[in-house]
């Protein structure tokens, strides 16, 4: 038998609101967090009769928590599930440690998906000043490390600790772990089959997030869930992720594992699209292949068969060519090529590199001039065909999802009424540097909009 709760009573949440609001004290906020937590993480009795809710979010992520947060701010009532024993993993692992939060310089254009426009609304009615405001009301200290990421001094549990106050001041009821069984929308209604039993709602958010590090909750839920409303998903993919090379022509990635040096990668996009995408940012030789802010920004780019072009010495002091520097050793020098590359390249990538044609073992007075300015031509121009990636065991994000034709860019609700994907299951991915937590915080909060005002309307 059914049994309809009535709508819980807004005055209370923001009551409560404003007590927590009064408390500027971090340590206040965070400390009834932690309590909240418990009791939430405590087995739920089930009691076989249908539980009602103005929304249903699944996915006590970073998108899913904040969405909740809001939602039930607004008086809504608000009920978060997710599979997962431990809330927002990916923020506590996220930034070593220290969540690289968001990032000041965020536009559409650090994002990609089949249509780069598509973020352009949320990101502009909910920015990253918004973000640092709220860090700013919670007395969370925050800095700048590079290029606009801003993190947090002491920890991600301080974005996590938010996040849970945030949701207590929406008076949010959390199912932690709990398992979703089957959806259905019956009557305009959407019915979960759950552990801890059936639950309905008139408004259903899916903020599952992507398919990277399963061993932390990763599942493809949400893709399951817009294909049984017949909404189309862009095939997902691991991105920001580290590249594999088997059988190419550079057989000594093993040695020069952890070797790490400032370079240029750029990309061509095959099929017509001819812009090329371009990073300057550290690479890092890893066991497999290559790794390191360059190569996972241009990984997310990279398709199978597509090759990836390294400069390896993009800046020279003095902006003298790298061709004219060996040219000018060969005067004066009788060192050997590596070594006199060892100025300009880590050495261990040096000695590797000439090891790869016997002319340049020599001193580098005795090496054709035509031989140094190939060398040159070389480093500047490292063209290398990945074999695949290392997969989402290490990628940090999924890139493709939840086509974004079939949602409102200004709502995040989908073709199917009632229906809202938030967060990375979104076929919207950022670059490396704090946008795709900014895309899941300006995604949510568009869509807590909505849901207030789809419920004040009903
Ligand atoms: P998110 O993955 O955070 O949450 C999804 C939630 O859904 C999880 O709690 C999961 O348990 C739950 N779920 C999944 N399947 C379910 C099911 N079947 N039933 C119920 N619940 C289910 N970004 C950034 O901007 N700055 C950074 O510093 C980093 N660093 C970083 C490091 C590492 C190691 C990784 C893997 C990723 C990052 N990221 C990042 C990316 C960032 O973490 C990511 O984009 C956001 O967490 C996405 O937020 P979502 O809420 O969409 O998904």
């Amino acid at each position: 038998m059914d049994r309809f709760v009535p709508r819980d009573d807004a005055a209370l949440a923001l009551q409560s609101h404003r007590e927590l609001a009064n408390h500027e004290d971090p340590s206040v906020i965070a400390s009834r967090a932690a309590t909240w937590q418990s009791i939430c993480l405590r087995d739920a009795p089930y009691t076989g009769l249908m539980e009602n809710f103005d929304a249903i979010v699944i996915g006590a992520g970073a998108a899913g928590l904040f969405c909740a947060g809001q939602a039930g701010q607004r008086g809504l009532r608000i009920l978060l599930i997710d599979h997962s024993a431990k809330v927002a993993e990916k923020i506590r692992i996220s930034g070593g440690g220290r969540c690289n939060f968001t990032n000041t310089g965020t536009t559409h254009a650090q994002f990609l998906g089949e249509n780069p426009n598509f973020c352009r609304s949320a990101l502009a009615r909910y920015t990253p000043q918004d973000f640092v405001d709220l860090l700013k009301r919670h007395g969370i200290g925050f800095h700048e490390k590079h290029k606009g990421q801003l993190f947090c001094d002491r920890s991600a549990q301080d974005i996590i600790d938010l996040l849970l106050a945030q949701c207590e001041l929406g008076r949010v009821q959390r199912w932690q772990p709990c398992a979703v069984h089957d959806v259905a929308c019956v009557d305009s209604l959407y019915r979960l089959q759950t552990d801890r039993g059936p639950v309905q709602a008139r408004q259903l958010v899916v903020a599952t997030g992507g398919l990277s590090i399963p061993k932390i909750g990763a599942s493809d839920l949400g893709y399951r869930i817009a294909r049984q409303f017949d909404l189309r998903v862009i095939p997902p993919r691991p991105a920001l992720v580290p590249l594999v090379f088997e059988g190419s022509r550079w057989p000594d990635y093993p040695a020069l594992a952890g070797v790490a040096l400032p370079v240029r990668v750029s990309i061509s996009a095959k099929a017509g699209k001819s812009r090329e995408q371009a990073f300057e940012e550290d690479l890092l030789f890893t066991h497999r292949g290559l790794s390191g802010p360059a190569v996972l920004q241009i990984s997310s780019y990279w398709q199978a068969g597509l090759p990836i072009r390294i400069a390896l010495t993009p800046h020279r002091p003095g902006g003298e060519s790298l061709q004219a520097a060996l040219l000018a050793a060969k005067s004066v020098s009788r060192r050997k090529v590596a070594n006199e590359l060892a100025q300009y390249l880590p050495a261990r990538l040096a000695e590797a590199w000439t090891l790869t044609d016997a002319k340049l073992q020599q001193a580098i007075c005795d090496v054709p001039d035509k031989a140094l300015g190939k060398l040159a031509q070389d480093l500047s121009q490292w063209e290398l065909l990945p074999s695949g990636t290392e997969g989402y065991g290490k990628a940090e994000v999924t890139a493709g999802g939840v086509d974004t034709r079939e949602l409102s860019s200004q709502t995040l609700e989908s073709k199917q009424s009632g229906l809202y994907f938030i967060g990375e299951v979104v076929d919207v991915t950022g670059w490396l540097g704090g946008y795709n937590f900014q895309w899941a915080w300006a995604s949510a909060h568009a869509c807590a909009m909505a849901l207030s005002r789809s419920s004040a309307d009903a």
